[in-house]
């Protein structure tokens, strides 16, 4: 039996991940910039055993099904050709949200899996090898092995797409970010599917390969500059475009609901009273608010002039993946 455990915290896109040029690498079409939270995180430990029979997931207690346990068999898969085993291995994870509403995220749970993997299979790997091999789980799980503000280089080939640290001066230590959890009725479509399909049949997709670059450099000046205004404006406008690309699809989609063109209103309200914040969105309904720290309480407050105490929930940076002692 040989074992590891590890810890990852989730990030959100400042500037998106779109779109892959390669499927079974995933690699992606454009390179995108994201900020490491600490709210919500994922410890996963993992045991590999020439006793096992098969592969076997448990996550939150619950034993998964076929379908969930193989997607974490492929990725054991690939830790396992490069540690040159063929044991079958035990994964349990832990998700931990303050809230059940569907934050919990494929990012920090492929970066701990790949951390577990790492230690159990005794890999070596470095932070940057760490980095490409959660990348093969789910490609945002590449910017979760670091904390703070990341950018992930899209690369062209398995060895040259990975994440890295954007140098902020922990400027990070300064920002927040607001979740407003929308309930949702829709049924979803998956980040996956919905920019496979986006890539395959939206007329607006050019437009967004043609701009994102542009857009990573202007939050990377941002960043450097620490000029918060400019990183809120290029993230706001950056998720929207995003967003615009499924509407041009075929089937066209959308994430949003009507809670949460709500929300986005009420960003834009609460901005023209003069407090600086801008949101953005994911393959989901719910809405996220970047903020400076010292405005939280003040946005957090009208925020729940709209929406419920439950419903909103306040990030700061986080830390980058990490080993944990098995127990
Ligand atoms: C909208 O990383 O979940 O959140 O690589 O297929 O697993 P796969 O997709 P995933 O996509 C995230 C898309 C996004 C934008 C982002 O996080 O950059």
């Amino acid at each position: 039996m040989y074992n590891g455990k590890a810890r990852a915290y989730t990030n959100i896109a400042l500037i998106k991940y779109w779109g892959k040029k390669d499927k079974e690498l995933i690699l992606p079409m454009n390179n995108s910039l994201s900020l490491t939270l600490d709210a919500f995180y994922t410890e996963t430990s993992v045991s590999f055993s020439p006793y096992h029979t098969k592969d076997s997931f448990v996550l939150d207690g619950q034993l998964q099904d076929e379908k969930a346990t193989a997607k974490v068999s492929r990725f054991l898969d690939i830790a396992r050709k490069k540690a040159g085993v063929n044991d079958f291995a035990q994964v349990e994870s832990q998700n931990f949200v303050p809230t059940a509403a569907g934050l919990a995220s494929s990012a920090s749970g492929l970066a701990a899996l790949a951390g577990a993997c790492n230690d159990a299979l005794q890999l070596g790997l470095s932070e940057k090898e760490l980095s490409q091999l959660a990348r093969r789980g789910s490609g945002s799980a590449c910017r979760s092995v670091f904390g703070g503000f990341v950018e992930w280089e899209k690369g062209h080939s398995d060895d040259t797409s990975y994440a890295q640290v954007v140098p902020s001066d922990d400027w990070e230590e300064e920002l927040a970010m607001i979740f407003i959890l929308i309930n949702d009725q829709q049924k979803d479509v998956s980040s996956r599917d919905g920019m496979e399909r986006t890539v395959a049949t939206s007329d607006f997709y050019d437009g967004w390969l043609e701009t994102v670059s542009r857009d990573i450099q202007t939050a990377k000046q941002a960043i450097a500059a620490k000029d918060f205004q400019a990183l809120g404006e290029v993230t706001e406008a950056n998720g929207l475009k995003m967003h615009a690309t499924t509407l041009a699809a075929t089937p066209p989609f959308t994430y949003w609901s009507p809670d949460s063109l709500k929300a986005m209103n009420k960003v834009r309200q609460i901005r023209q009273t003069g407090l600086a914040c801008y949101f953005t969105m994911d393959a989901g309904p719910n809405v996220k608010v970047l903020c400076q720290k010292k405005d939280v309480s003040a946005i957090l407050a009208a925020l729940q002039e709209d929406f419920t105490k439950e419903q909103l929930t306040c990030a700061y940076a986080g830390e980058g993946l990490k080993s944990l002692e098995m127990e």
